[in-house]
């Protein structure tokens, strides 16, 4: 379907066309000025000088050629050459009941890339907590845009599972004198620990960094714990991610990069691309003009040893072959920006991804708490997921109950899990990814203001709008939108318009929070329409049909746009 925007500018270009002016750059814009108007076209004003004319006698050359137009109910210019448009109501009434019926709401699927996203990034072995949880959030809704708007897309966990954590656990094992495999509780005890001795003891160190040695170069004994321990690890992080509603297609980590690195290290060196400095191998990433000093790429260590750096070229080394995508999007912590700044570099220069695949860095910024510091439990310790997934939960609960809710114990704990998760998630979404923002626990289960929460409570009272209407007889099928009754409706109209191109803007900038300020907006103006609005007692049936039908199609983007965002809405709370 044509935007709004776009069908309302080719109407002015047709009028300043007709008036003899260059409509090239001419377009239609909401209004600054809501109070005046509700769109505006600024194109006299560029075109008075080349024209030799005030720019108020070009728009009022314009205003009159719009006389008559099905497309705006006024157009008028005012000093010094602005003009001032409102949309009629029938072409927007119109407009609306196609939207309604299109797919998509009328978004067109011009995307059709092979898209992986590189998101969740988890540590093998060490538990999953908040550190995790945005990478999680944000991920799994990038994702899901991507895939809405027509790309083939993957999602990979891409596991840190083949770094000194599993050398640590397995030397912490040995000293035990363990005989057997761990299981998954002791093994979340044997991880700390194991941590805790390498701070202070050097040996033990020294120790698991020979078996992290041992391991990636192919000792039997350490790979077969290492199997142990992934297995244990990866059902154990399925059912974490889980309850946040996140899943991925592929299940690769670092461990998976590792055939891939001798090869293409061969070839960097034999292309001339890599050479040795201070014993290590490394790749010239520094570029002219870049503002501070991007240091070289360092591939190999001087003992041989592989990082950080190596296994993300190998990755995608093995995405290349495996997928060949058209774009790469990496959401991680943004304390990483200038490693993927090298890796990008470093892959485009040793020719391991084409010069058209798009490699994208979403950095995102850290979740604190009301004290401004990252995030910590009460007591100062790292807050693991779980804990903070209850903590929400049992507020949300007893919100409810405080609401005093006349629902079953099952329904109210349902609606609780689903209330718990659009907290967590609009709280994190809201913020534009690159910011640090502060998880406040009182205001994201609020079911008012900026929240999650607020959003779910406006889907349940539409819903059970719908509810009442057909209990009283009514169809909810094939209505006919009418013009709007109102200014309030309107508004909801003209919001409910901006779907499509909200969703592709989403898109481009690789911004869930557009999509939160999005339906903010929405909630905001259907809960304005509705206290305005007596649906249920109207007389007029196609007046009464035309809300209904209009409601419904609310509550449809609503939907749409909280899937996207990884949450959904209980039917009632
Ligand atoms: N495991 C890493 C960490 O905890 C994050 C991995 C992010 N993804 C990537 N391809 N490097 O810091």
């Amino acid at each position: 379907m044509k935007k709004l925007l776009d069908i309302l500018s080719d109407e002015l270009k047709r009028a300043f066309k007709e008036a003899g002016y260059d409509d090239e750059k001419i377009i239609v814009t909401a209004s600054n000025r809501p109070d005046l108007c509700e769109y505006q076209c600024n194109g006299a004003m560029a075109l008075a000088k080349e024209a030799h004319k005030a720019p108020f006698m070009i728009a009022e050359e314009v205003v009159t050629r719009l006389e008559g137009s099905g497309y705006f109910s006024k157009a008028e210019c005012v000093k010094p050459g602005f003009i001032n448009l409102d949309i009629s109501d029938d072409f927007l009434a119109s407009y609306i009941s196609e939207e309604a019926t299109a797919d998509k709401f009328g978004l067109e699927n011009k995307a059709s890339k092979k898209v992986v996203v590189d998101y969740g990034g988890p540590n093998v072995a060490k538990p999953l907590h908040i550190g995790h949880l945005r990478a999680a959030i944000i991920g799994e809704a990038v994702k899901r845009i991507s895939k809405y708007v027509g790309n083939d897309t993957l999602g990979d966990i891409h596991m840190g599972d083949w770094g000194l954590q599993m050398g640590l656990i397995i030397a912490e094992m040995k000293e035990r004198g363990m005989d057997r495999m761990p299981t998954l509780d002791e093994l979340s005890e044997i991880y700390p620990a194991a941590s805790e001795k390498s701070k202070s003891d050097e040996a033990f160190k020294n120790k698991a960094m020979d078996i992290t040695f041992g391991l990636q170069h192919g000792n039997e004994e350490y790979l077969r714990i290492w199997r142990h321990i992934m297995d244990i690890s990866v059902a154990d992080l399925k059912q974490n991610y889980d309850k946040l509603n996140v899943s991925f297609e592929i299940w690769k980590g670092e461990a998976d990069a590792d055939p891939y690195i001798a090869p293409m290290v061969e070839k960097m060196k034999k292309d001339g691309l890599a050479y040795e400095s201070e014993g290590a191998l490394v790749v010239d990433v520094s570029e002219e003009g870049d503002a501070k000093e991007v240091p070289p790429c360092m591939i190999l260590k001087s003992d041989g040893a592989s990082l950080y750096t190596t296994t993300d070229l190998a990755t995608l080394v093995q995405r290349e072959q495996d997928y060949d995508p058209d774009a790469v999007i990496y959401v991680v912590d943004k304390r990483q920006d200038l490693h993927f700044v090298q890796v990008f570099r470093a892959a485009k220069k040793c020719c391991i991804v084409p010069e058209e695949t798009k490699l994208s860095f979403l950095g995102f910024g850290t979740m604190n708490g009301k004290d401004g510091k990252p995030f910590k439990t009460r007591d100062g310790g790292v807050m693991r997921l779980e804990s903070l997934l209850d903590e929400v939960y049992e507020k949300c609960l007893e919100r409810m109950k405080e609401n005093g809710s006349d629902m079953t114990e099952d329904e109210l704990k349902d609606a609780a899990g689903k209330i718990a998760l659009a907290a967590i998630k609009y709280g994190d979404l809201s913020n534009e990814a690159r910011k640090d923002y502060v998880f406040d626990i009182d205001k994201f289960t609020s079911f008012e203001g900026n929240t999650g929460p607020y959003i779910l409570y406006t889907m349940v009272r539409i819903k059970s709008i719908l509810r009442k209407y057909q209990e009283n007889g009514g169809k909810a099928d094939d209505m006919k939108i009418l013009y709007p009754a109102n200014a309030s409706e309107k508004s909801l109209m003209m919001t409910l318009a901006g779907f499509a191109p909200m969703i592709e803007s989403a898109w481009e900038g690789l911004a869930p929070h557009r999509i939160c300020a999005y339906i903010y907006q929405l909630a905001n103006d259907f809960n304005k329409f509705y206290h305005e609005t007596k649906i249920i007692s109207e007389e007029d049936k196609a007046r009464q049909g035309s809300w209904i039908a209009l409601i419904k199609l609310t509550l449809s983007v609503l939907e749409t746009s909280i899937d996207l965002l990884g949450f959904e809405a209980p039917e009632a709370m």
